[in-house]
């Protein structure tokens, strides 16, 4: 796939971001947009475009450079502990609840039909159904429901849960790589919002800082998951003992049910079902389309494999048993 677009972080101070291809420049204007909607509703935490233009065809916006560095590069940094680690996770975690609070505050249009979502990326996957069918261990838990059932759970909450639709006032995209944390100024701010999932519902930008642990393992680390076959179920080790040992003492990364804090108990099914569909529409994205079939011995985990552990453990391991 080729980018849409460069980023350049400059000695002077100011980031660049320009369109690689005048094709992409209506997404970079959209996101520009995005940023100053969002700018005039949390000023505090986003980034704010200060200039924008065009260059030799192509479309560019310039940012304020943070000092500090994202999440991704924090949590991923095998050299701070882990109390470091969930203490910035809280605290990142704390502005995006603000944050979400302030998109839900903002007129809404319409609502939004999740569940057919959900039902469009499902069927997307039928080369992967039968891995949704196999049982599966992960990390030493037997994991209870099928991921055929977690699918049906998800859909089922999305059609009992109303799920707002928001327009530019929504950032839906806090991963990892897109929170930046000023260590100095114990501050957060937000960048690179996404338009491409342009009204769905506010809390999906918690889904996606959830499901931004094993993305990372999936897309951008690789190779992190061994896929090991058992004689009736599969099994999913972790390969390095720095992301067991995240995944073991980082309570917000291990289970769905710390999130609460955070959105409040009665969003929990809402929260599912977004949850659900954020790792079904990367496990699109990312995987292959190659038929899904038993390995034969023991191999590394493919980015689509990785995901559905991720969605897997993260959604069903305390509800499970370990073995
Ligand atoms: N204003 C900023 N201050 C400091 N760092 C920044 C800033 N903007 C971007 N970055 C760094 O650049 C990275 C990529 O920027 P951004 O998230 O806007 O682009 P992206 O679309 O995610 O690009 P890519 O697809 O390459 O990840 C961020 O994860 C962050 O590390
Ligand atoms: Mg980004």
């Amino acid at each position: 796939m080729t980018s849409s677009h460069s980023v350049d972080i400059l000695d002077s101070g100011f980031v660049f971001k320009t369109a690689n291809t005048a094709e992409f420049n209506e997404k970079l204007k959209t996101e520009v947009q995005q940023i100053q909607a969002l700018h005039g509703i949390y000023p505090k935490l986003m980034v704010p475009v200060l200039h924008t233009g065009l260059v030799g065809g192509r479309h560019f916006y310039i940012l304020e450079k943070k000092s500090g560095a994202s999440l991704a590069s924090l949590v991923f940094d095998a050299t701070k502990s882990i109390e470091y680690k969930n203490q910035i996770i809280k605290h990142a975690l704390d502005s995006i609840k603000t944050a979400v609070k302030i998109e839900c505050s903002q007129p809404i249009e319409s609502t939004y039909q999740l569940h057919q979502k959900i039902r469009y990326e499902w069927d997307s996957l039928k080369q992967l159904h039968s891995l949704f069918d196999k049982p599966v261990i992960i990390e030493g838990k037997i994991i209870i429901p099928s991921g055929r059932a977690v699918v049906e759970r998800a859909l089922a909450y999305a059609e009992e849960e109303i799920f707002l639709a928001s327009s530019t006032s929504a950032h839906c995209n806090f991963h990892f790589g897109n929170v930046l944390y000023d260590e100095t100024l114990n501050e957060i701010s937000f960048i690179d919002p996404d338009g491409s999932v342009q009204g769905i519902d506010p809390y999906f930008g918690f889904s996606r800082f959830a499901f931004s642990f094993w993305h990372e393992l999936a897309a951008e680390i690789r190779d992190s998951i061994n896929i090991v076959p058992l004689e009736k179920s599969v099994l999913f080790l972790m390969k390095h003992d720095q992301h067991r040992q995240m995944l073991d003492q980082i309570p917000v990364i291990r289970s769905i049910h710390e999130i609460s804090n955070w959105i409040g108990e009665e969003n929990y099914r809402k929260f599912y079902a977004l949850t659900t569909y954020c790792f079904l529409r990367s496990m699109r994205i990312n995987g292959s389309k190659d038929t899904w079939m038993m390995p034969s011995s023991p191999r590394a985990g493919t980015p689509e494999e990785t995901l559905y552990a991720g969605l897997m453990f993260y959604l069903e391991s305390l509800s499970s048993t370990v073995q």
